[in-house]
C-alpha cells in the first residue's frame, strides 16, 4: 500500500484544514527571508542559481523569491498533499513536486546545491532516521551544498503538563497551534518519539469545555479541531532538542548556524544550516 493511502496517516486531513494550521506549525515571513537569504548568498558565491530539494511541499518554502534561474524539485510521500499544497504559480520556473521518501530520495549523488524543508525531522523517527536522514542528505547535496531545516525542537528543559496547564489558565498561551506543541514535547517520552494520538489525549485531559476554551482565548472551533485530525492516526512525530538534532545528523552533516526567531515558541523552532561534510 502506498504510504498516503494510509488511512491512518493524518496528512490527507491535514491537507485539507491546511488553511486553519498556523504558525509556529507553518513558517511566518522571517523563517523564509532566512532561507531567502540563503538562497541569494549561495548565488552570488557560485555565480549561479542553485539546485533546490524541498522536502515536502510547504507552499510558503516553494514561493520565496528564489534567485532567477533556480531549479526546483519537491519531493513528498503523499499524493494528497501534493496535490492539495504544491502551488501551481510563484514557484521558480520548471519547479514540480514528485513522490518519494526522504530516506531514499530520488535524486542523483551530488545533484542538490540547496535542500530546504518546514518541520520535516519531526516526521521522522528519532535518531535512527535522523542518522539515515543524514547520510541520504550527504548523498544528494553537492560539495558545498546546504541543509535548510526549521526544526521543531524540544526545550532543553522539559516542560510539565501542570505548567502548560497553569500557563493556559493565565492567558500566556497565544494560539492552538502553540498550545498543540508545547503539549507535544511535554508528553513525548525519553525517547522522543510521541504518537500523535497521545498529543490529543493530552490536550483532551487539560482541555474538558473547547467551547470555554474558544470563549476565553478567542481560539476558532475549527482551528482548536485541528487536534482532531490526529484521532486515529498511526503517525508518530520526534521532537529531540536543536543540540540532539546536531548529534544525530553528525558526522555526515556539519552545522553552520542556528537562528531562533522571536515569535511565540520561537527557541523551539530555529532554522538550521549544515553543510556536508567533506
Ligand atoms: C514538511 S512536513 C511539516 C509541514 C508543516 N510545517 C507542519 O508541521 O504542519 C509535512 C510533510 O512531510 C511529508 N513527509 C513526512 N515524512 C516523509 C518522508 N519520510 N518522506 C517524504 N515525505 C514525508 C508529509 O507527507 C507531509 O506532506
Amino acid at each position: 500500500m502506498a504510504p498516503d493511502d494510509d488511512a491512518r496517516d493524518h496528512w490527507p486531513r491535514h491537507a485539507r484544514a491546511w488553511a486553519r494550521i498556523g504558525p509556529p506549525l507553518r513558517p511566518v515571513a522571517d523563517d523564509v527571508a532566512r532561507v531567502a537569504a540563503e538562497a541569494a548568498a549561495w548565488t552570488a558565491a557560485h555565480g549561479r542559481a542553485p539546485r533546490v530539494l524541498l522536502l515536502g511541499v510547504t507552499p510558503e518554502l516553494a514561493t520565496l523569491p528564489w534567485p532567477a534561474g533556480t531549479e526546483l524539485v519537491a519531493i513528498d510521500r503523499s499524493a494528497a498533499m501534493i496535490g492539495a499544497l504544491f502551488p501551481t504559480t510563484g514557484v521558480p520556473a520548471g519547479a514540480r513536486a514528485a513522490r518519494g521518501e526522504w530516506l531514499a530520495l530520488p535524486r542523483a549523488d551530488r545533484s542538490v546545491d540547496l535542500a530546504v524543508g518546514d518541520g520535516c525531522l519531526s516526521n521522522l523517527g528519532f535518531a535512527a532516521d535522523y542518522r539515515r536522514f543524514a547520510a541520504e542528505l550527504a548523498r544528494v547535496l553537492a560539495d558545498d551544498g546546504r541543509l535548510l531545516l526549521r526544526l521543531f525542537a524540544a526545550p532543553p528543559a522539559p516542560e510539565s503538563l501542570a505548567e502548560i496547564g497553569a500557563a493556559l489558565a493565565a492567558g500566556a498561551i497565544g494560539s492552538m497551534h502553540a498550545l498543540k506543541w508545547r503539549l507535544a514535547m511535554a508528553v513525548q517520552p525519553a525517547h522522543r518519539n510521541v504518537a500523535v494520538v497521545d498529543i490529543r489525549r493530552a490536550f483532551d485531559e487539560l482541555v474538558v469545555d473547547r467551547a470555554a476554551l474558544a470563549a476565553r482565548t478567542g481560539w476558532p472551533d475549527d482551528v482548536i479541531a485541528t487536534i482532531d485530525n490526529y484521532r486515529g492516526s498511526s503517525l508518530v512525530y520526534s521532537f529531540p532538542t536543536a543540540d540532539e538534532v546536531d548529534a544525530a545528523l553528525a558526522p555526515a552533516l556539519v552545522r553552520v548556524h542556528r537562528h531562533a526567531p522571536a515569535y511565540e515558541l520561537g527557541d523551539r523552532c530555529p532554522t538550521v544550516v549544515w553543510s556536508r561534510a567533506v
